[in-house]
């Protein structure tokens, strides 16, 4: 029977058959062109200039400075992201769902990042069953996870477990066995499907220790998606929830290469450290309240925002006592979390994604409310305050009233869900850093004095 199948893929404990190639086979065919394509226009174009930088740039952290290649997704300040040429809207129309679902499976994004191209049903089937297959911690993670004391904050937790479970890496393995450096690639896949599949153990295992039993009562399913077993294990078993989650995971994957995750993944990895290595340093970056962080700051700030609203003695606010009350926490010399951001000069479609879910599943919540009315006033008052160049929201403004909504309220483990979404994202980056041999990164510093002695013989 299988002598007609042109390829069999077959998954250590899972034996999936499939005339369709696998992830790792259909990147063995693309990344070939790929190669040749960038040797040529290394060849051909090396000298031309892509991009400069000011003296502004360069002590403004580089804003819009052209110098990184990245394959998996890009970010137009008005329109927003766009995975791999598509947009949101595009990828939830386009990507696999679930069986009697709208949004799509991160398995999905998973691929259309890592391939170009929008998979099967069939290739998306296959690869929910090889993360299944790779999932499982070993025995010293799990308990090493449980000693952590609760007060250490999820995302430290993260990054130590996700560095104990180095000592499974088959890149490193490899290199030290004297690989080739045209199999770094594939080492580098192997170690990202790996560490993606036990990442949702991982973050289960954090969740249920500091803030519920300490169990994790649900081995994964070979036939649950990957969202789905991870929510099974965190403890969440709705079907809605189920949906949020694969929107979720989906969306924070990936903002092109130069945010603080995804950047200093790439760097790390620039330097061969593997996977691992190169994730734990982005996950590092994700934790600050510039970045990842803000999304656990959002809820706390609007929880205090709900609590001064009731302390007015009323349940709805106006506008006018809104933009009031946003006020004060500007003129203290506070930020208003969840808005403004680095590239983006509108409202980030990621916001606008969760807005929808929000208006679908739960319009008559009372925070959703809130969130809606602080979209409203925020953008006026910022602009009027002038400083920031973005005054809208950014995914951040919305996830946290989206999950309190199904009880998820322990704010502190927000970063860890953005992270384990931001794997996927940041890894298939590191795969095509490997297949396209980019060199360790290594960008010129000046001193203070370099620059002013620069700038006066350049004005002479
Ligand atoms: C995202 C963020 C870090 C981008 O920073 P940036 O690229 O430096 O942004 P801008 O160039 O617009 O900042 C210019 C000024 O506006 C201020 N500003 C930016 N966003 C602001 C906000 N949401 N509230 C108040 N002030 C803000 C900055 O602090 C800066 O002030 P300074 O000159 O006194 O240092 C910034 O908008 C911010 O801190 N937002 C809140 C945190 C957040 O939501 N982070 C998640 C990002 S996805």
């Amino acid at each position: 029977m299988f002598t007609r199948l042109t390829r069999v893929a077959y998954n250590r404990s899972v034996r999936f058959y499939s005339t369709e190639p696998t992830l790792k086979e259909r990147l063995l065919q693309i990344i070939p062109a790929k190669v040749e394509q960038v040797k040529q226009l290394k060849t051909d174009h090396g000298d031309k200039i892509i991009g400069t930088c000011t003296v502004a740039q360069a002590y403004g952290g580089m804003r819009s400075v052209k110098s990184l290649v990245t394959e998996t997704s890009s970010l137009d300040p008005e329109e927003g992201i766009r995975f791999r040429g598509l947009t949101i809207k595009e990828c939830q129309e386009r990507l696999p769902k679930a069986t009697g679902g709208a949004e799509p499976l991160p398995e999905s994004i998973l691929w259309l990042l890592l391939t170009g191209e929008v998979p099967t049903d069939g290739q998306v089937k296959q690869l929910s069953k090889d993360l299944a297959a790779r999932a499982g911690l070993p025995k010293f993670v799990v308990d090493m996870i449980k000693a952590f004391p609760k007060e250490m904050h999820p995302m430290s937790q993260l990054g130590a477990a996700v560095l104990a479970l180095q000592t499974g890496s088959k890149f490193t393995e490899q290199y030290q066995g004297g690989m080739k450096k045209d199999q770094y690639w594939a080492a580098t896949l192997e170690d990202s499907l790996d560490l993606i599949a036990k990442l949702p153990e991982v973050a289960a295992l954090i969740y249920r220790n500091t803030y519920k039993d300490g169990k994790v009562n649900h081995k994964v399913d070979p036939n649950l998606d990957w969202s789905a077993n991870f929510n099974r294990m965190l403890g969440y078993e709705s079907k809605e929830f189920d949906e949020l989650m694969r929107l979720y995971l989906t969306i924070h994957t990936d903002h092109e290469g130069g945010n603080v995750s995804a950047h200093t993944t790439h760097l790390v990895g620039s330097a061969l450290s593997d996977p691992y290595l190169s994730f734990t340093a982005g996950m590092c970056g994700l934790a600050g309240p510039l970045h990842g962080l803000a999304n656990q700051e959002v809820l706390t700030w609007t929880l205090n925002l709900q609590k001064r609203i009731k302390q007015d003695g009323v349940n709805e606010v106006s506008n006018e006592r809104l933009a009031e009350l946003i006020w004060e926490g500007l003129n203290a010399g506070r930020v208003v979390p969840g808005f403004g951001h680095a590239v983006l000069r509108k409202t980030d479609p990621r916001y606008t994604c969760q807005r929808e879910f929000a208006l679908k599943h739960l319009p008559q919540d009372p925070l959703f409310k809130l969130v809606s009315q602080i979209y409203e006033v925020v953008p006026d008052v910022l602009t009027k305050h002038g400083k920031t160049k973005n005054p809208f929201p950014n995914v951040d403004a919305h996830s946290g009233c989206l999950l309190t909504h199904y009880g998820f309220n322990e704010h502190n483990f927000y970063t860890v869900l953005f992270g384990v979404s931001r794997a996927i994202g940041v890894l298939s980056s590191l795969v095509w850093d490997r297949a396209l041999g980019h060199p360790i990164e290594r960008p010129k510093s000046v001193t203070t004095e370099w620059i002013a002695n620069f700038v006066k013989s350049d004005s002479k």
